[in-house]
């Protein structure tokens, strides 16, 4: 616990991101200074302007470019399709949008409508979904958004309510090639015994369940082609050429029955997301360097069959990077050997720690005239003991209460997972562009939104 120098660019900038950069000690957000950002948010939202999720507009496009740059050589074959899961900030999604993302990928009929908000067109929406309500496929059809067949079951409500209303629902098989991803047991999804997709020899049973449905259903749904998603926080890129051959592999051998059922145009590859970030720094391990989109993309290209679309569907690749939580200093403890550093944010707005121990760098937004640095564990306010944002962090061993920090690589994951655990409002959150231009585009919930839905 004895206090220790660093050198100070150690614990600069844990993530690779155009819009971050310390100047003058001071962290900055798309030139803007993090100290005047949060004088700025206090003056106007008083104690709810902390803590605050901060993105960065430039960072967000850099990461898109980096995935339409590795996708281009498919021209319109390659399409790029964002998991609103990560991150459903309507302006974000936006963002996004106009920053080249083609698609957008959906879990429930709430995201289909934000991403339709966002103002992607229905049929360029995915729609995913284990179990999925009958209420949610309606709205699927209704718009013309492509559903994943999940199971029998799946395979069998969406061929009924397509029935039922006459038309055609746009289908991708999702498969499970049970592969092991390499990743925290809780982001694997296509292991032999995960709960996501059916087996290539269950692929015929669930066309049975399409043709049937409650009483036949077949000429009510198009299958357009196969979908995998391996896990998330996957860094390796022999992963994505697994599946790519796996993809490959069902388009070829798909039942023959589907090519003379008018579905020979079955023809989309869609290999989910999944792609880690880099995170280097304060943590002194040696992370793994996760493979970048056009590594992935490099690995796929040769894999794919002769005309075949390929659609990716990443989410925190896209947003982690571009946003942090920033924090204020509550106060300091000493309970045996640990240190604690109390800080008004907690694990209602970054569960990942708590859920996955993962690993979020921690800074400070300026950074101490001293270079002397103590261990700490960086806590929350609530009222659990898995209520941590970062344990083992080098910080300044004698912070004020007030002075900020931020928690890096908040921006995939964080929000989106947001509670109100402890009757916690919600965080205010925040998009930089420019050195003095940011945008409110999530205020801060108040005890009247949490009271408001009790009759
Ligand atoms: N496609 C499908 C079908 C998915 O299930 C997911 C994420 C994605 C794409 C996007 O994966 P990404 O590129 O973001 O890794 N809450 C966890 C992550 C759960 C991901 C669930 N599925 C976390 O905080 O790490």
């Amino acid at each position: 616990m004895e206090g220790q120098d660093v050198n100070s660019k150690d614990e600069m900038l844990p993530v690779d991101g155009p819009g971050w950069s310390y100047v003058d000690g001071v962290l900055h957000c798309d030139g803007m200074s993090l100290e005047d950002l949060r004088r700025s948010l206090k003056r106007n939202y008083g104690h709810q302007g902390s803590p605050a999720h901060i993105y960065s507009h430039s960072t967000l496009v850099a990461n898109v470019k980096k995935y339409t740059n590795a996708l281009s050589p498919l021209g319109e074959r390659g399409v790029l399709s964002y998991s609103l899961k990560a991150n459903n900030n309507l302006r974000v999604l936006e963002a996004l949008r106009q920053a080249g993302v083609n698609m957008a990928t959906t879990v429930s009929g709430n995201e289909i409508l934000m991403a339709m908000k966002a103002g992607f067109a229905a049929t360029n929406i995915i729609y995913n979904g284990t179990g999925k309500r009958r209420w949610e496929v309606e709205l699927a059809i209704k718009y013309g958004v492509l559903l994943n067949l999940d199971s029998e079951f799946d395979a069998r409500l969406i061929a009924d309510v397509a029935r039922e209303m006459g038309v055609r629902a746009r289908c991708l098989f999702r498969l499970n090639p049970a592969l092991n991803a390499n990743t925290h047991p809780y982001l694997a999804t296509a292991l032999a015994d995960s709960k996501f997709g059916v087996e290539f020899h269950q692929l015929e049973k669930v066309l049975q369940a399409v043709r049937t449905g409650e009483s036949g259903g077949e000429e009510h749904v198009t299958v357009e082609g196969v979908h995998i998603h391996v896990g998330s926080a996957v860094s390796r890129t022999q992963v994505y050429a697994d599946i790519a051959r796996a993809a490959a592999r069902t388009l070829r051998e798909f039942p023959p029955q589907i090519r003379e059922r008018g579905w020979p145009r079955a023809s989309t590859i869609n290999l989910g997301g999944g792609l880690n970030i880099r995170l280097s720094g304060l943590s002194g391990k040696n992370e793994e360097r996760p493979a970048t989109p056009e590594k992935l993309v490099g690995a796929i290209l040769p894999l794919l069959p002769e005309g075949s679309t390929l659609l990716l569907e990443p989410g925190r690749s896209l947003v982690a990077t571009a946003g942090v939580l920033m924090t204020e200093v509550l106060g300091m403890k000493v309970n045996g050997e640990r240190r604690f550093l109390m800080v008004d944010a907690a694990m209602t707005e970054v569960i990942r720690p708590a859920l996955y121990g993962a690993h979020h760098p921690v800074t400070h937004v300026t950074i101490p005239s001293s270079q002397e640095r103590a261990v700490m564990d960086v806590v929350g306010p609530v009222c659990e003991s898995g209520d941590f944002l970062a344990h083992r962090c080098m910080l300044s061993p004698s912070p004020s209460s007030g002075d900020a920090l931020v928690v890096w690589a908040t921006g995939a994951y964080c929000s989106s997972m947001a509670s109100n655990y402890n009757l916690r409002p919600r965080a205010i959150e925040v998009i930089v562009k420019a050195p003095d231009l940011y945008t409110v585009v999530r205020r801060p919930e108040n005890f009247g939104d949490l009271i408001s839905c009790y009759m």
